[in-house]
Parts: C-alpha cells; structure tokens; sequence
C-alpha cells in the first residue's frame, strides 16, 4: 500500500475555506460545545421556524432513537431555490450537457423557481399531496432534478429507482413504499444508445396497485404507448398550472426521500432520510470538503439514481447556491476525451467521479486528456469505492497535472453525505486514503467481539455517535433499521465496510466485510442476485461472490448447480447471464457462470462462502480448514473447474 504523502498545495492553503487552524478551532468546539457548534453550522440553512434542541439521538436499544432540530420547521426546495432569488436569481443553477454533445442547457435560479413550482403544481393537480411517495425513473435530464425539489416543496417523499434498473426491480420499490405517481420519459439515451424506460414503467405497472398515475416526460420524441386514464405527458400538464407554488412548512424529521440500497441480507433496503439533518449534512459537506467557492462550476457525474446524486449533484450544491452540472452520457461517447472536453466547455472547478470510470480512462492511456487543456480543474474528487494508488496517481498527474488535491470521500447510502475525507486546505493527502473523519463523525475499528481496538490497527468500521445526515430508518420496517445497523456491535452504527487506522489516524477503508459487493461503485448484494438466479427455470441452486475485476473493482461470480438432468453449456450460461440482466438490471451482469456439480456446505446445510471467494480470487493455496464439509471433495472439483474459466 502506498504511504507517498502529498502535502498541502500553498495556492489551496492560500485561501481555502476550512485551513488547519480553523479545522482544530472547529474541533475543539465541537468537543466543548457540540450544541453550539451545530447551531452554528445550522444556520447554513434557512428555517421557518428554528430548532430548540440539536441532537436528540442515542444508539442505546434502550433509548434508540436518531433525531436532530426536531422541533424546527424549514422546507428543502425553498433552501434550495428561493432564498438564492434575491441574491443569485440569474446565476447558473444547472447545467446541462446533454448525451450528444451538442445538446446542452443552462437553467439560472429563476428558471429552477418556475421549473420546480409547476412541476409541484402538476403533482397537486394530480392528487398528490405531503407525505405521498412518488416514484421518479428517469434519466439524468433536468426534469429529474425539477421532480425531486418539486417533490420536497410540497412534502411528497420521493423515491428515485436507477433507470438501469429492469422493470422488475422498479416493480418491488414501488410496491414496497406503496407510491401513487410514477414521473418517467419516454427513453433515455447514454452512449448514443436509447434506453426504453417507458416500456419499463408499463411492464412494471401491472404489479403495482398502488399508482394512480404516470408522468412521461417526453426525452427522445420516440413514439410511446400511453395508457388512457393513467399516462400523462408532463408538458401538457406543465402548461396547465400556474408558475408559482408555495413550499410547504416541513417538520426537521418529516421524510424527505427513500433511496433503495442493497445490504447483505433479503430485498433493497428503502433507506429514509429527512429534512433539517440531512440538508445540512449535504450542504456543509458540500461546501467544506470541495472547498466550494461561490461561481465555480462544480460536477459530480453520479447518477441521480444513487445517493451521491441526490447529495451532490442536487440537494448540496443547491442547497449552497452553487452550479452545479448534470451530465446525461457516458465518459467514452463520442470518444474517452469526453469528460475533459466538458470540463473545458463549461470551466468546470470541481470534478467528482468514480474510481472504476478512472481506471477505464486509464486504459485509453494519457492521450485523451492530453488533448484538452483542463486549467479551470482546482479539486478533484473521488466517492464509491476504495480508490487504488495506481489510479490515484493518475487522476492526480494526469488529469490535474499535480495542482488539484484529491478528495477521497468515504460515505455510504445510509450517512447521507460525506463522513471520511481530507479537507483540501487542511490535511495533507495519502493516496488510496480517505483520511480523517469529517466534523461531527466519530469513528471507531472493532474486532469480530465488537472490542474498540485503538492505535495503528485494523479492524470492522463502526460510527459511535449519531451525525446529522444519518438515515433514520428503513421504510416501513423500523426493527429491520435497528438490527442491520446497531445489533451487530451494541450501541454503534455497523458500516458493513472494513477500515485499518495508520499510525497517523488515517482511516484506509478495504471493502465490505459482509455479503455486499460492489461493482463499478454500486452496491449489489449477493442474496440478490442468487435469488434471481433460482429464479430461473433450470437453477437448483447458486451461490454468488466477488471476484477481482481490473475496471470494476469487483466483479460477481456465480455459482450455480442446475436441476438435475440439466446439462451446463455455452448457450446456457449465455442465457443465465441474460436472465439476470432481465430480473434486476445491466449493473448486476455476472462475469463468470460456473457450473457446480455441488457447493461446499458443512454438515448443517450452511454454504461455505468463505472458500467460493477464495476460489474466486484464483487464491487456492490458503483455503484454510475444509475438514467441516460435509463432502470436502466438491472443493477439488470446484477449483479444477474455476481454472478452465478464469
Ligand atoms: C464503498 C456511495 C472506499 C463502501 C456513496 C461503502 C468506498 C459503500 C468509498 C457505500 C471510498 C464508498 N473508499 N470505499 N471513498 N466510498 N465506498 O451506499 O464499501 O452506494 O460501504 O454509497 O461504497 O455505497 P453507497
């Protein structure tokens, strides 16, 4: 592991907005007067009514509760668009840059006022008023963003499912928070190439009760099928309401959104998250950790359809004024310069990406950046999974040619926002760690007891108190929110992740400790794709784990023992692999289908994960004890047929 440390650029310590003295100054407070502190930093935002107590919370079963500026009363899109009116009314809310290159729009804060007032107004017209779930499946196009303030402003919750997802997928979110309106478009486009998501909406809706009604914003033009009755073309309904719409007074703990994520265990979690906490987690991350400066154009290229998405493309950004830019395509169309090339046209400051997009950039060589110029870059960052040296190095020599600190932020669905990551004028850089916790963030390394270990060490990754951006609970199912998060190590929030601590309190995380995989930055869950997997008509059973992907970070492995009688072949394994994409969505594609005559399971029944990943990992000589199997010889045979595939 690389230990090269990068010290503080001066130009960045010059005039950063958090410096080493503030940062110590910031910390004392928070360890005398935590109170005080958060007050403070509340006023970041702007409240309807204010708050008399901060922090209520308390991660004791006794007393479990997770609850910030309860009694305050303020509202998400109004933070996010009104209050910028008097000051920033003509600045540059978003930009967009379309798929095609020559596609692009720019909507001030005025136009995102009227945008998001009429699109709440369509809402309302359509019977939807505070605390309805609304289920957004649409592309990244500014509509998206529009839906989801329009949603906060009327104190609809909204659920926004990844357009990757397939039908199915989308089916059970919307019938697991029972949402009455679906927002979708006629077909999405990435790459050139067009995703059906109306097609996916119609396929989906006959398993879900609950919707009343469908938005379809028209994207491509493409003819669609509508439903009389039920389908609705948003720029119809658009020019019917009015251009304004009051925000409606929201208590700190109502919901703000659901986000489904994928854990170790059953169905996606719908993750809930509420108003006062989690804006001012977003914003204040936002602005201390990109060391935001008023007018630079910002760019994170998540998607929306994942949290970095909802914190920082819209919610963060917003909350602070800034621009932020929304990017429908792909780094690689037309060509792997493209993300540079945006970078030139629209002076982009701040770039937030994700390892995996870096090292398949790298493999296209130094070229493509080469080829643009990339001056207006002052601070990169880099969220989703653990960022390797190798592309570390890259990002920071190549693509910011050694003047640009790398952010490395650790975070999950769950926090809300950014908990690990250096402050670009106060810590000095390590590359492939993401440093040191965030304000507020208290974390801790356990051992498989749940013993605190201290100093230099590594172990399970643990949070000992609550934060303001912190989920509040699954929806719809508070026990499950208790045991996933606080059961495993009594009285701390469990991350799933593992963590080693360096001699100087650096936090290096090394991946999920539990059944969660993550390709290309997004969380899978191996139960998932197993129980698609079973459900295809030849499987018996199937056992899935991850294996080291260059481009990935991790790539999924299926096991899979057919019914018997069933032959393993090319076409089969073929087919498995379209079965999948079909039942969940592109992102949980597997790499490798192996054939398994049986899977090694002890005496009691219980699948040996622990060797499948071995085997996966082609690191066969360190299997450890297999005299527990009931039939140790299925290991031989496992091993012999791994080689023939990897
Ligand atoms: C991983 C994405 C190492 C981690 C924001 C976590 C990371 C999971 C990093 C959450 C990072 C995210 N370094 N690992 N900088 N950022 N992860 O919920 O395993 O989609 O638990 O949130 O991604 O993924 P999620």
């Amino acid at each position: 592991m690389s230990e090269k440390r990068h010290p503080i650029p001066s130009h960045i310590r010059a005039c950063a907005r958090v410096d080493a003295r503030r940062r110590a100054e910031w910390l004392d407070q928070l360890r005398n007067d935590p109170d005080g502190f958060w007050r403070r930093e509340a006023r970041r935002l702007d409240w309807i009514r204010d708050f008399t107590r901060s922090d209520e919370s308390s991660f004791d079963e006794a007393a479990f509760q997770i609850r910030w500026f309860a009694d305050g009363v303020l509202n998400v899109a109004a933070n996010c668009v009104d209050r910028h009116l008097p000051e920033r009314a003509e600045r540059a809310a978003i930009i967009w840059e379309g798929d095609n290159p020559e596609e692009s729009r720019v909507i001030t804060y005025r136009m995102l006022h009227e945008e998001v007032c009429r699109f709440a107004n369509v809402l309302k017209a359509n019977g939807i008023r505070k605390g309805d779930r609304v289920t957004l499946y649409l592309p990244m196009i500014p509509e998206a963003a529009y839906a989801m303030l329009a949603c906060a402003r009327i104190g609809a919750i909204h659920s926004v499912v990844f357009a990757g997802f397939s039908a199915d997928s989308l089916a059970s979110r919307i019938r697991d928070c029972d949402s009455r309106l679906v927002v979708t478009a006629d077909e999405g486009l990435r790459g050139g190439r067009k995703v059906p998501l109306k097609q996916s909406v119609d396929e989906a809706l006959p398993h879900c009760p609950s919707v009343e009604t469908v938005l379809v914003v028209a994207r491509t033009g493409n003819p669609v099928p509508m439903t009389p009755g039920r389908d609705r073309w948003y720029a119809a309904e658009r020019a019917l309401v009015s251009a304004d719409c009051p925000s409606e007074p929201m208590g700190a703990e109502d919901p703000l959104f659901i986000l489904y994520t994928s854990g170790s265990t059953g169905t996606p979690k719908g993750v809930l998250h509420t108003t006062g906490g989690y804006l001012l987690w977003a914003a204040m991350t936002h602005d201390v950790v990109f060391d935001y400066r008023p007018g630079e154009v910002y760019w994170c290229t998540a998607d929306i359809g994942w949290v970095t998405g909802h914190s920082y493309v819209v919610y963060g950004p917003l909350a602070n004024g800034a621009t932020t830019l929304m990017f429908e395509g792909v780094p690689s169309y037309p060509d792997s310069s493209r993300f540079w090339q945006v970078c030139d046209k629209w002076n982009v400051a701040i770039f937030y990406t994700a390892p995996t997009a870096l090292r398949a950039l790298m493999r296209e060589g130094d070229g493509p950046v080469a080829a643009t110029s990339r001056q207006s870059l002052r601070i990169l960052g880099s969220v989703g999974e653990p960022i390797n040296p190798e592309a570390w190095e890259w990002f920071h020599r190549v693509v910011g040619e050694g003047r640009c600190p790398i952010v490395d932020t650790w975070w999950q669905t769950e926090t809300g926002g950014i908990m690990i990551a250096p402050l670009p004028g106060a810590t000095d850089l390590k590359p492939g760690s993401a440093t040191l916790p965030f304000f507020g963030v208290e974390p801790l390394l356990v051992d498989g007891e749940g013993r605190e270990l201290t100093g230099a060490t590594e172990g399970n990754l643990c949070i000992a108190r609550s934060w303001p951006g912190q989920m509040r609970t699954v929806y719809g199912d508070h026990e499950r929110f208790f045991q996933t998060y606080f059961s495993t190590f009594p009285g701390r929030y469990f991350t799933g992740d593992g963590a080693r601590r360096d001699e100087d309190g650096y936090y290096w995380i090394t991946g999920r400790v539990d059944d969660v995989i993550n390709v290309s930055g997004h969380r899978m869950g191996t139960a998932e794709v197993e129980s698609a997997l079973v459900a295809h008509a030849k499987i018996a059973e199937a056992a899935v784990v991850g294996m080291p992907h260059p481009i990935k970070g991790q790539g999924i492995y299926a096991y899979v023992t057919l019914n018997v009688g069933e032959e393993g072949s090319e076409t089969l394994r073929e087919d498995i692999v379209r079965w999948v994409r079909r039942e969940i969505g592109p992102i949980a594609t597997p790499d490798i289908v192996q054939f398994a005559p049986g899977l090694p399971k002890t005496r009691s029944g219980k699948i040996m994960r622990r060797i499948l990943r071995k085997i996966a990992e082609g690191d066969t000589d360190s299997l450890g004890d297999i005299s527990t199997l009931a039939d140790p010889s299925v290991v031989e045979r496992l091993i012999a047929d791994s080689r023939l595939l990897t």
